[in-house]
């Protein structure tokens, strides 16, 4: 309410009424008046009018009380103490409650703002740390205030210049103040910049060996030391030899530490070759037989099956017909394996012709049927070849079969002999 308003009403008042039967508060009409009581039914209306703060102690409040009798003094908060000027200077931005007491000692408040006018604000740019050295920058710039200090994280100390050197990669908080002591932040990252680079080649491990090697080599910085996977230790040569087959990590540091990696293979290069020479088995006789032949590496041993036991000789014999795979290890541990049929020749030799010829002229009579004598059948092929060294016992040496005679002549002996000196086989 301006100071003229209030004169006219208080005059009006005057005239009317009594001085303190109505209030000129905007806020609510005057109730009844109270006998003694020089502020009953007075209503005093308090407000105030601010200037913001620019974080310092620079806002205003100008307070406006109107109501009762005049004579106004005012107050800042609850704890202040009554003045005669309305006007409170040199106030940091917050809430107050203004107070107004007339001359009646009628006391009224009102909650008054002394805002912040603060537009301080900072930005930061930054350069990366480079190579893993802390050569990483941050510069600030603050506008909205003057006098400005800077400082880097909440535990740092304000400098003045906006420029900080020297950092690690990483996350930083850039603060600005200003001269009132104005604060403003914002978060600002350094990043990394590994200029280094690493590539590797190989050569092949030949035949199971550990004769593998890996160089490296690197760039983008100097005083490269070069090591072979994460738990390797440095060393000056580039060059590592001596290696089985596999995957490996080729790294290089450079001379301020700072690493960096690439994945390299070692390839592995078997040249050992295996074949097989195979004799098929005769009938009746598992005789089958293998012969090895590997090349390629040298110190080789030989097995059979992926089960067998290695051995010196590259000769597998007795073998019954089927199907086989032959391995060949060189000294290094290679090995190489190959596939073998071993057949089963059907055709009968001239030799064991001529003694089944014999045996069907001279004995069968005997030994054939369902209840051959002594349980042989010397028509079946496989029995006179599994009891070849008997035959040649009865027939030959001992001479007493047939049975009951007559002996076989000379000739007939002969026939028997030559087969069984030949190795009674059915294809002999
Ligand atoms: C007249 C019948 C008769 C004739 C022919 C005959 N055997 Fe025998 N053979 C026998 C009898 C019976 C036995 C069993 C008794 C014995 O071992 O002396 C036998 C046993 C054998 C045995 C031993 C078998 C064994 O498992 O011990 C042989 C080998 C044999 N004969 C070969 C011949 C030959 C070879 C001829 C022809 C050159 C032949 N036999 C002719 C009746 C005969």
């Amino acid at each position: 309410m301006s100071r003229k308003l209030l004169l006219a009403c208080i005059a009006i008042v005057a005239v009317l009424f009594s001085a303190n039967f109505i209030s000129c508060s905007k806020s609510s009409p005057a109730p009844s008046p109270g006998p003694g009581n020089p502020c009953a039914g007075v209503t005093i209306s308090v407000s105030a009018t601010s200037t913001a703060a620019n974080c310092t102690n620079n806002g205003t409040l100008t307070i406006t009380a109107s109501g009762g009798s005049s004579g106004f003094t005012y107050k800042l908060n609850a704890g202040g103490t009554y003045q005669l000027s309305n006007v409170f200077s040199n106030l940091m931005p917050g809430n107050y409650t203004v107070f107004a007491k007339n001359a009646s000692g009628c006391e009224g408040s009102a909650a008054a703002l002394v805002s912040s006018t603060s537009v301080i604000s900072v930005t930061a740019t930054s350069t990366p740390a480079m190579n893993c050295v802390n050569d990483g920058t941050i510069t600030a710039t603050a506008t909205g205030g003057t006098g400005f200090s800077y400082k880097l994280n909440a535990g740092g100390t304000y400098q003045a210049s906006n420029v900080f050197t020297g950092l690690a990669t990483g996350s930083y908080t850039v603060f600005a103040k200003e001269a009132g002591g104005c604060e403003a932040s914002t978060n600002v990252n350094v990043g990394a910049n590994n200029s280094i680079s690493v590539s590797a080649s190989s050569t092949r491990v030949t035949n199971c060996q550990t004769n593998g090697t890996v160089t490296i080599t690197a760039s983008g910085s100097t005083g490269f030391t070069y090591k072979l996977n994460a738990g390797g230790t440095y060393q000056a040569s580039n060059m590592f030899s001596n290696l089985t087959a596999g995957n490996y990590t080729a790294f290089a540091k450079d001379g301020s530490g700072c690493e960096n990696s690439v994945a390299v293979t070692v390839s592995a290069n078997n040249t050992i070759t295996v074949s097989n020479n195979v004799a098929a088995a005769s009938k009746c006789s598992n005789n089958g037989m293998i012969t090895v032949n590997a090349g390629g590496s040298t110190g080789f041993t030989y097995k059979l099956g992926a089960g067998g036991i290695y051995q010196a000789s590259n000769i597998f014999a007795a073998l019954a017909a089927g199907n086989y795979n032959t391995f060949a290890k060189d000294q290094f541990g290679c090995e190489q394996s190959a596939a073998a049929t071993i057949t089963i020749n059907t055709t009968a030799g001239s030799l064991f012709t001529n003694v089944k010829n014999l045996l069907a002229a001279k004995c069968i009579s005997c030994h054939s049927g369902p209840s051959p004598a002594a349980g042989r059948d010397w028509t079946v092929d496989c029995q006179i070849v599994d009891f070849s060294a008997l035959i040649n016992q009865r027939a030959v040496v001992i001479g007493d079969m047939p049975q009951g005679g007559p002996m076989l002549t000379p000739a007939e002996k002969a026939i028997i002999t030559n087969w069984v000196n030949a190795g009674a086989k059915f294809t002999d």
